[in-house]
């Protein structure tokens, strides 16, 4: 299959629509990253999002719908999730409900829920509008890669595997969307993301932050969103997050660094911006602003990807504290370094 990349005009849109009604697959882009989408009514066509994505059937999938009046269709709405639509909707939001008889079980993996977001990028929201059918789609990467943040991931991953690509550029937010649980009585936050607890504790009385959030699953602990259980935005190289105070964070990475380099193994610092010149003689590339948290969620997963295009074996990567947007930063770092952490002020005590 030849893979088409097109900017999003009313043509494109157009073919978009028909792709997609016709029962095929369309990756578009969205204020958080690049979604793979399928009529989510037509179970074969949701059967090939796994199949062009290599994902496990069990990991179910985000339905997209333009309003919350679509969102109905799919699910039981209650107050909770009312007050959450009209506060966050459209925006980088999902929200987990008891879904309704129409939803395949390949969407949601057979379970009671349905998970359903409504995107606030014009693109897909157009998209959804056009189509008129609700749309399920996961990140449009290969399974096991960090979401793609441009058209250009996407093809990366999916050349040949999709027939056409809408362009619309850098995504904004650049993390995949919050997932809030809201199947039992206090909502729970089972993955960070634009929308921070804070957020939603503006319009909630009470929410809760799964905890494996920031720590891998123990054995035989039951998943309460089967992503989870998967390894998750792994660069190809080992990566290491360095915490601690701030000079002793800099010896940690740079002594990593060189300890790589003398194995003859190429290596990279992951720094904040504010950092830079203290790994000059080092290489050194900024994910973004510590000041402006947004700034790393919008860069991360780019950056991780050209760490693997470059085949970089060793990456040492500073971190932030997991509040506001910290807490989705450091839930992707996490996955990507497997938990593997480094103290640097019990180094120097050592
Ligand atoms: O920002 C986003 O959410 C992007 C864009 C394309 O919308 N989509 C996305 O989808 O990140 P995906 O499939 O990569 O991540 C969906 C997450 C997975 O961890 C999945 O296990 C969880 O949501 N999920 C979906 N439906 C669920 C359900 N019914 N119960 C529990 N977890 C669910
Ligand atoms: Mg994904």
């Amino acid at each position: 299959m030849q893979t088409r990349v097109l900017p999003p005009t009313q043509e494109s849109l157009a073919l978009a629509a028909d792709i997609l009604k016709s029962g095929s697959l369309v990756a578009f882009p969205t204020e958080t990253v690049y979604g793979l989408g399928a009529d989510a009514l037509n179970e074969r066509a949701v059967r090939a999002i796994f199949a062009a994505k290599g994902r496990p059937a069990d990991n179910p999938l985000i339905v997209h719908v333009s309003r919350p009046e679509a969102a109905q269709a799919l699910c039981r709405i209650d107050s909770r999730a009312q007050s959450l639509m009209a506060r966050f909707c459209p925006g980088p939001l999902t929200l987990l409900l008891p879904k309704k008889p129409c939803v395949p079980a390949a969407v949601n993996a057979g379970l009671p829920s349905v998970a359903v977001r409504i995107p606030s990028h014009p693109v897909a929201r157009r998209l959804l509008e056009v189509c008129g059918v609700p749309v399920a789609a996961p990140s449009a990467n290969a399974s096991g890669k960090p979401s793609p943040t441009t058209a250009a991931h996407v093809l990366h991953d999916l050349d040949g595997k999709v027939p056409l690509i809408l362009d619309g550029g850098e995504c904004q937010v650049g993390l995949e969307s919050t997932v809030v649980d809201l199947t039992s009585p206090i909502a729970t936050v089972l993955r960070p993301g634009g929308v921070t607890p804070d957020m939603l504790l503006e319009v909630l009385p009470e929410v809760r932050v799964a905890d494996s959030v920031l720590r891998p699953l123990r054995d035989g602990e039951r998943a309460l969103s089967p992503g989870m259980r998967y390894r998750h935005y792994a660069p190809g190289g080992q990566m290491t997050l360095v915490r601690g105070s701030q000079p002793h964070v800099e010896r940690a990475c740079l002594r990593l660094y060189q300890d790589a380099l003398s194995r003859g193994e190429s290596a990279c610092i992951l720094a904040f911006e504010e950092h830079l010149p203290a790994y000059a003689q080092a290489r050194a590339i900024s994910i973004g602003s510590l000041a402006q948290p947004q700034t790393v969620a919008h860069r991360l997963f780019a950056v991780l990807r050209r760490m693997d295009d470059e085949g970089v074996a060793v990456l040492c990567c500073e971190v932030l504290p997991p509040e506001g947007l910290g807490l989705a930063i450091m839930n992707r770092l996490s996955r990507a370094a497997a938990f593997r952490v480094l103290d640097a002020d019990k180094e120097e005590q050592a």
